[in-house]
């Protein structure tokens, strides 16, 4: 990969493209090993158990406080880390979780009966599953070669993880909030689509994909915040989610380099994946035609006959196996 050219739009107003960018975003935090940091923050209740376990031990400063969680600068020995603390189901803004856990597996069943019944102890246990399910996430896709952050350990809802870091070790900007070059934007769509690629070869769709919930640091895009992380071949909303998440990648993109935005990438990649032949080898090109053949319903009527004749014969062959009992005495 050549290097990297992002500018931060808030730092080239004239450059911004994104309307949504909130502007009070703490956008260049430096981390500890950068600058001196005279104080430290008051410890959040949330994150005093790891304080006091030494899982952490300073908390420079709150990165931002999102829908789901919020995130913490911490220091964990000599490294700079960082802290997502998920918020509680009732504070989560996330209506859609039946959409999203649909086909999500859980081992244990007597965990699964608790968690459909609703008792405290099912929500206790369905907490625990949302917020391990990041963790869970990070492990696979990072096993298929997807630059996604280390991760070290989930612990009392507090996921400790590291933190991204542009070249001169500033907190890495989200996607969003940089410009680049048509030649960078199609170098880096390009990584972005074997990222998508490989992710389904591990199972997984990430459904929250968007230029908000990817960072860029000097080596490229890393992709972050997989909570919602759907199971691909289970979840009935998989493949439309697959094509929003690879769609809203190639759009913001598509900014910088407009040809991007012919490319059919989803229908691609998610062809290839249905017939059982995506590997994180496969060689993408954007290009997908269009079955446009109309449907044979002759065919099909002659299909659905064809089976119904044979199950017919089956009930009779049955029968007559039964008529052919000898009776009971
Ligand atoms: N590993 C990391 N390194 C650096 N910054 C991070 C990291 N993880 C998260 N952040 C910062 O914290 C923000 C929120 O993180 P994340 O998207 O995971 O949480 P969220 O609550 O789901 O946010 P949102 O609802 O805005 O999507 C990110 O946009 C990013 O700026
Ligand atoms: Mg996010």
């Amino acid at each position: 990969m050549g290097s990297c050219e992002y500018r931060l739009l808030s730092l080239f107003p004239g450059t911004t493209s994104h309307q949504d960018y909130p502007t009070d975003r703490p956008l260049r935090i430096p981390s500890t090993d950068q600058v001196l940091y005279n104080g430290v923050m008051k410890i959040p209740k949330r994150l005093k158990p790891l304080v006091e376990d030494g899982l952490i031990d300073e908390v420079i400063t709150q990165l931002m406080s999102g829908k789901e969680a919020s995130v913490f600068m911490v220091r964990c020995g000599a490294k700079t880390r960082c802290a997502k603390v998920y918020k509680e189901a009732t504070n989560r803004s996330f209506k859609k979780a039946a959409t999203y856990q649909e086909g999500r597996k859980v081992r244990n069943s007597r965990r699964a009966r608790a968690m459909e019944k609703g008792s405290r102890y099912g929500r206790r246990q369905q907490e625990e599953t949302w917020q391990n399910a990041e963790l869970d996430a990070l492990y696979k896709v990072s096993a298929v070669g997807v630059r996604v952050p280390e991760t070290y350990g989930c612990v009392n809802g507090v996921l400790l993880m590291e933190l991204i870091t542009d070249e001169e070790g500033y907190v890495a900007p989200r996607l969003g909030d940089v410009s680049m070059t048509p030649e960078q934007a199609i170098e880096d769509h390009g990584v972005m689509m074997q990222y998508i690629a490989r992710m389904l070869c591990a199972g997984i769709v990430h459904g929250d994909l968007s230029e908000f919930n990817v960072l860029v640091d000097q080596y490229g895009p890393v992709i972050i915040d997989l909570p919602q992380a759907v199971d691909a071949s289970s979840n009935n909303n998989a493949e439309e989610m697959f094509h929003r998440d690879v769609n809203k990648i190639r759009d913001y993109y598509g900014l910088f380099a407009p040809e991007l935005l012919s490319t059919r990438y989803a229908s691609e990649i998610w062809s290839v994946y249905s017939e059982g032949g995506l590997s994180p080898e496969t060689i993408l090109t954007g290009r997908f035609q269009d079955d446009t053949e109309e449907a044979d319903v002759d065919a099909v009527m002659e299909e659905i006959k064809a089976v119904y004749a044979e199950e017919q014969e089956r009930q009779a062959y049955l029968r007559s196996l039964e008529e052919d009992q000898p009776e009971p005495y």
